[in-house]
């Protein structure tokens, strides 16, 4: 602390004014420059897309994009999607520890019995189309929880924010499956509490009331996987949405609500389903080199490819080809063409120079949603999963922000490029 507070940043304007600013530094990762008193020079910075500012400090999720790190509370991606469970991961990324076995239960349980919604929300689905796109009826009913808990959405009582918590981990994947029956007509299926996270998600989704259902133990633990590698991503645009809107004291359902939709987008949440997309459009592998020849003349981009932060494999695409195996081997589609594609992609993408210069890795996308098809769930569904998984990363770092004794309503300031002082004509004068 005392060698932070040696180290300081001298900016000296044009007309001779300075500033010293603090470095800080954190427990890992680059040092930041404390702007904070820059105010005082009458001066803002300017930093469109936020390339160059730390929004927050923040506990939860660590990301080294050179290095290609994903660490959640300190823990490297690769060790939790390997042993641990989406539970265990939403408790560490709470709780900020892994459980005991006994915190590990009790949460579990806690979770199950949030997993029912209000009945009179169901009458909410039937005000959609039955064409609606599920993110668009995800974005209205996960916002209008907030219209079913006015007793415990007082932000400023930690038992609130818990139980807030609780709630939209247990019911989100309810409301995801919901928007998804009621897409395809078929009846909803109330959760069945003695299964566990992910299989009650599966049941949701796949079952229907005239017969058993009976999980898939290896596709139960795939989706699992996609859930924890999707858990959380530090400050990206979703969750700098969520941390946004909480900042002016709203709602976590409200909140979330918002984040949902700002993962809507194509460039955020979107891209597993491009990367399908553009196989389905090479459609067969001797078109691959081809298609790579088109990429590098630049008439359009390797979906799946390349990533604002990681500047090497993103590690999560490691564990997802990996998971892409074991779901194709299980269901016996080895052979599965889009698969093929993606990986004589990669191996060309990985030998050529115009990947290599640019830092061009596959992301998490890459594979993601071929795993995804090959589950049965249809390409408008993607990015629902990526919501419900994202949730708890979201109500984290929304907590860890409510709780911050330095939280401020996140207000950016401008450029002004507009007009300049000019007096109101008349409309018979102009
Ligand atoms: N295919 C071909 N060329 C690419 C690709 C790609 N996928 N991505 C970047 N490039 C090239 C650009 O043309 C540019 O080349 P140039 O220097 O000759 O002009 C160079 O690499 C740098 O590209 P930028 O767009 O500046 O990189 P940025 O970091 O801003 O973009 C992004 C990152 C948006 C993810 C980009 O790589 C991309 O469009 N990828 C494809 C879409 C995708 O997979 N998105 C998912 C991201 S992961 C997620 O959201 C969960």
């Amino acid at each position: 602390m005392e060698n932070q507070n040696r180290r300081v940043a001298t900016l000296t304007l044009d007309d001779g004014r300075s500033i010293e600013l603090p470095i800080m530094s954190g427990t890992l990762g680059a040092d930041v420059i404390d702007i904070r008193e820059l105010g005082k020079l009458g001066m803002f910075t300017y930093d469109p897309g936020f390339l160059s500012t730390a929004s927050c400090s923040s506990e939860i999720t660590f990301i080294d994009g050179d290095a290609g790190l994903l660490y959640y509370r300190g823990y490297p991606i690769e060790q939790l999607a390997e042993h641990s469970s989406f539970l265990e991961v939403c408790y560490l990324m709470l709780n900020g520890e892994l459980p005991d076995a006994q915190q590990h239960e009790a949460f579990g349980n806690k979770v199950t019995r949030h997993t029912m919604v209000h009945d009179q929300l169901v009458r909410f689905y039937n005000g959609f189309r039955r064409d609606a796109h599920p993110m668009a009826v995800m974005v209205g009913v996960v916002g209008a929880l907030s219209a079913f808990y006015h007793d415990s959405i007082d932000i400023s009582n930690p038992a609130h924010r818990e139980i807030s918590a609780m709630r939209m981990i247990a019911k989100v994947p309810t409301i995801a499956a919901m928007a998804y029956k009621y897409n395809t007509g078929e009846p909803f299926m109330y959760p069945k509490n003695s299964f566990g996270y992910v299989e009650n998600f599966m049941y949701m989704m796949f079952g229907t009331p005239c017969e058993d259902y009976v999980p898939n133990p290896v596709l139960v633990r795939a989706l699992e996987r996609i859930f924890i590698l999707h858990a959380d991503h530090e400050q990206n645009a979703s969750t700098s949405t969520v941390r946004l809107a909480g900042s002016s004291g709203a709602n976590p359902y409200a909140c979330v609500s918002s984040g949902i939709a700002a993962l809507w987008g194509p460039a955020h949440g979107g891209a597993n389903e491009a990367v399908l997309k553009m196989l389905e459009e090479i459609g067969d592998i001797s078109r691959a080199a081809e298609f790579m020849a088109g990429v590098k003349d630049k008439k359009y981009r390797l979906m799946g490819f390349g990533h604002r932060v990681y500047k090497s494999m993103d590690p999560r695409a490691s564990v997802m080809r990996r998971t892409c195996y074991e779901v194709l081997r299980e269901l016996k589609l080895e052979d599965d063409r889009m698969f093929q594609m993606a990986l004589e992609l990669e191996q060309i993408a990985l030998k050529d120079d115009y990947f290599i210069e640019r830092r061009l890795y596959p992301n998490v996308d890459f594979y993601s949603g071929i795993v995804l098809r090959a589950l049965g769930v249809p390409t408008n569904m993607f990015t629902v999963f990526f919501a419900l998984a994202r949730t708890i990363g979201w109500v984290s770092q929304w907590s860890e922000m409510i709780a911050d004794n330095e939280r401020k309503i996140g207000r950016p300031r401008q450029l002004y490029q507009g007009a300049v002082r000019r007096d109101y004509v008349p409309i018979d004068r102009r």
